[in-house]
């Protein structure tokens, strides 16, 4: 019963089917149909689909209270594996990147460790590319951050030709992001008792395998995250420490792959869409890259923060003062009030100041709106993610003369979660510089 869930009970959209309830709506269009339920029903109001009940909170006061509850009442991590645990084999789930392990990995001079990493997998990227020809730049950008990732964490052979495709394949059958945008795959994998999924695993950790063997037959030493891998595992059994340091590898990838390549692409999408900002970062102004990726991120979040209750808790959303029992999901979707402030409705890298919202935008309280997160679960990997989207774009228009066959984009409007994918293709001509 909801009044057990959540007292005093909060204004409901739930649709006429019962176990469905508003789900279908919201799948078709979560931002739109939130948008309309906070016009029709306030600033707090319980949303029931598909058997998950969700408390969704907009108000200044009721979103800082959100990211203010403790993850022993409301627990981010019980919500995440709801989310993906449908996909993910256990084995990931429970994976030793805990986030003391994220944290450690990006501290500010273990990205600059990464940087070289990140400039030789966009170079290698850009040395593949023909003089002269087109692409679509979210599949092109997924490929960059591949490249970017498996360097980082599984070393300089795991992008050689030997390994790269097949380890990037074995990455898609593991992929949450694959569910979400076929949901009849989704049934499958149940059926399947996540085989598939466990069998892509035992593939990495295979290839993974070879490359840490033929480092070690040869006596090589490469001083990468992938050899403090083994090292953090090194009082294990070999088995144990193999199986460890390929979990490892993989949730890393899925957690880069989630929004990173969304946002790369929309970071070059908005420059490409503004010759001005483009010729200013051509000429040297990297801080601007910065500013486009945070203003990219903030207009195409789709991520919704997703807490599940597993003890009792008061919310309180500015009005009134909620009671929340285990089992009842907080919630509030980025995209909704990240354009919902005078001038947030269009891009403007100048509503940034370095990684912050400028002081000039005037939010009533820095947690409306949210790029990378608030409070204790904020992203470990900003620092990461920035750095590498400054240096691919730096790379990409140094490199290349692009010319977009696009005149606007958009988000997808079904996407739930994370930053979004474009609604349709964004095709680009481009030119090598050096060869003009
Ligand atoms: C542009 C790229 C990225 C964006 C926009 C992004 C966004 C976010 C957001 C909004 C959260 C908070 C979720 C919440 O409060 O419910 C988060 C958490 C997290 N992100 Fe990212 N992220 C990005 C890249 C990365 C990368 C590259 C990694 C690591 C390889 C990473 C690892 C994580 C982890 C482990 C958490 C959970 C933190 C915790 O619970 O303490 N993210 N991210």
């Amino acid at each position: 019963m909801v009044t057990e869930l959540v007292s005093p009970p909060p204004k409901r959209v739930s649709g006429r089917v019962p176990y469905v309830g508003a789900g279908l709506d919201f799948l078709r269009d979560p931002t739109e149909l939130l948008k309309r339920a906070r016009v029709e029903h306030g600033e707090t109001f319980l949303l029931e689909a598909f058997g998950f009940k969700l408390l969704f909170v907009f108000s200044p006061a009721g979103v800082r209270s959100l990211y203010k509850l403790p993850e022993r009442q409301a627990s981010f991590v019980e919500a995440t594996r709801t989310l993906i645990g449908f996909k993910l084999p256990e084995e990931l789930l429970s994976s030793e990147a805990g986030m003391s392990m994220f944290h450690h990995l990006f501290g500010r001079s273990q990205v600059e460790g990464y940087l070289s990493h990140m400039v030789d997998a966009v170079r290698a990227d850009l040395a593949e590319l023909p003089v002269a020809g087109e692409l679509e730049i979210f599949s092109h950008m997924k490929k960059i951050v591949h490249r970017m990732g498996f360097r980082c964490w599984a070393g300089r052979e795991a992008v050689t030709p030997r390994y790269l495709a097949r380890l990037v394949t074995l990455f898609e059958q593991l992929d949450p992001e694959e569910a979400f945008v076929h949901p009849a795959k989704t049934f499958l994998t149940v059926l399947t008792r996540k085989a598939p999924e466990r069998r892509a695993l035992a593939k990495v950790r295979a290839i993974l395998d070879d490359i840490w063997e033929r480092r070690t037959r040869e006596g090589r030493r490469e001083g990468d995250l992938f050899e403090s891998l083994h090292e953090l595992y090194a009082a294990e059994p070999t088995e144990v420490r193999s199986a460890r340091v390929a979990q490892d590898v993989m949730i890393l990838q899925l957690a880069s792959l989630a929004n990173l390549y969304a946002a790369l692409s929309w970071t070059l999408v908005n420059l490409l869409l503004a010759p001005e900002l483009l010729s200013r970062v051509r000429s040297g102004d990297f801080a601007l890259i910065e500013q486009c990726a945070h203003e990219s991120i903030r207009i195409a979040q789709r991520s919704i923060t997703l807490r599940k209750v597993v003890a009792p808790c008061t919310l309180d959303d500015g009005e009134r003062s909620f009671e929340l029992a285990p089992g009842v999901f907080v919630a509030t979707m980025l995209s909704v009030n990240n354009s919902a402030f005078p001038g947030l409705d269009r891009f403007d890298p100048d509503h940034y100041e370095k990684s912050r919202v400028a002081a000039r935008v005037g939010l009533p309280t820095p947690e409306v709106v949210s790029t990378f997160g608030h409070g204790v679960h904020a992203c470990p990997g900003q620092r990461f993610a920035v750095s590498a989207i400054r240096t691919a774009i730096a790379e990409l228009v140094g490199g290349l003369e692009l010319e977009p066959l696009f005149s606007s984009a958009a988000p997808k409007a079904s996407q739930l979660g994370a930053v979004a994918r474009s609604a349709e293709p964004c095709i680009v001509r481009f030119r090598k510089r050096r060869f003009s």
